[in-house]
């Protein structure tokens, strides 16, 4: 695709992390200006990013947490678009899940689309997970679980599902906010990501995968998704908010963009 001619801002929430910084790579080298939130900009696990091609001229980097509204407002300020791609999760190791992983992944993620709203974003991607789809024994067994599928919260609030819990919950409370205001979003729900990483640590998913490759677990069915496919989905969407009057952003509006179909 043609490098953009003007320089348009996008913000990504949790730039450093395993999927996001993907996304920023991918920007970036179309021309973008990224303003990628990251909790600590002058930890190493960060460093990855100041390397990117074309960082030093289009990246920057706002210190904020999910939970710091004045922090976010200040990133998302100026942008036409937002991935809202950080979220919690428990690793590695979480002592209180409900303040540290379901709290912060669902007020962040109502602070993200009250920051649009204030800067009049476009498009706003939310990424949510299957995790927000597959925990919902109530679901017909002869249908393929599909963007009308949603986990349910009271199973997700086992101790060990908190994780669904936070991006039902997350998600939900996206789509509650979005039918109320003039936002428009999509969420899209990513299975297993894997591939090439791009920052100096393990991510949650990575770390699953390793663990799996070194047979310390093993699974009867997994199902994931390469890390090039979903950066390919989000370049499409971010596409769309530019070009508002494309069949594609007619296609995209408020919708739900579920990976895979789970059996
Ligand atoms: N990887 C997968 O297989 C997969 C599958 C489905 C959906 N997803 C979703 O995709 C997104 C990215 O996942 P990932 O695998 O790339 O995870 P990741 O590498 O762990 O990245 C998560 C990011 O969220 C940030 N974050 C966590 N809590 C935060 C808070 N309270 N305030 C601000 N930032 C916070 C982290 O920042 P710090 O570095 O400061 O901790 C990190 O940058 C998440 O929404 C996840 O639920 C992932």
């Amino acid at each position: 695709m043609a490098e953009k001619e003007e320089k348009e801002r996008v913000c990504i929430t949790g730039a450093g992390g395993y999927i996001a910084s993907w996304v920023v790579k991918l920007l970036l080298s179309k021309g973008f200006i990224v303003h990628g939130t990251v909790r600590e900009p002058c930890d190493g696990k960060n460093s990855h990013l100041k390397k990117l091609e074309k960082a030093s001229e289009n990246l920057k980097l706002f210190k904020a947490d999910l939970l710091d509204y004045d922090g976010l407002c200040a990133a998302i300020d100026g942008c036409t678009g937002v991935f809202h791609i950080a979220s919690p999760n428990l690793y590695p190791k979480v002592s209180n899940p409900q303040a540290e992983v379901v709290e912060p992944a669902v007020v962040g993620t109502l602070n993200i689309l009250k920051a649009c709203e204030k800067a009049r974003v476009k498009k706003v991607v939310v990424v949510s997970s299957v995790a927000a789809v597959i925990l919902n024994p109530s679901w017909p067994k002869d249908r393929p679980k599909d963007e009308e599928c949603w986990s349910d919260p009271e199973i997700c609030k086992a101790p060990e599902n908190y994780y669904f819990l936070s991006k039902t919950l997350a998600e939900s409370e996206a789509w509650k906010h979005a039918r109320t205001s003039e936002l428009d979003i999509v969420t899209v729900c990513p299975s297993f990501v894997f591939g090439p990483m791009l920052q100096p640590t393990l991510n949650a998913s990575s770390y699953v995968f390793l663990t799996y490759l070194k047979g310390s677990f093993s699974v009867d069915q997994i199902c994931v998704t390469n890390i090039y496919k979903i950066c390919v989905l989000h370049y499409t969407l971010e596409v769309q908010f530019l070009f508002l009057t494309s069949l594609l952003y007619i296609y995209s509006l408020g919708l739900r963009f579920l990976d895979i179909r789970w059996t």
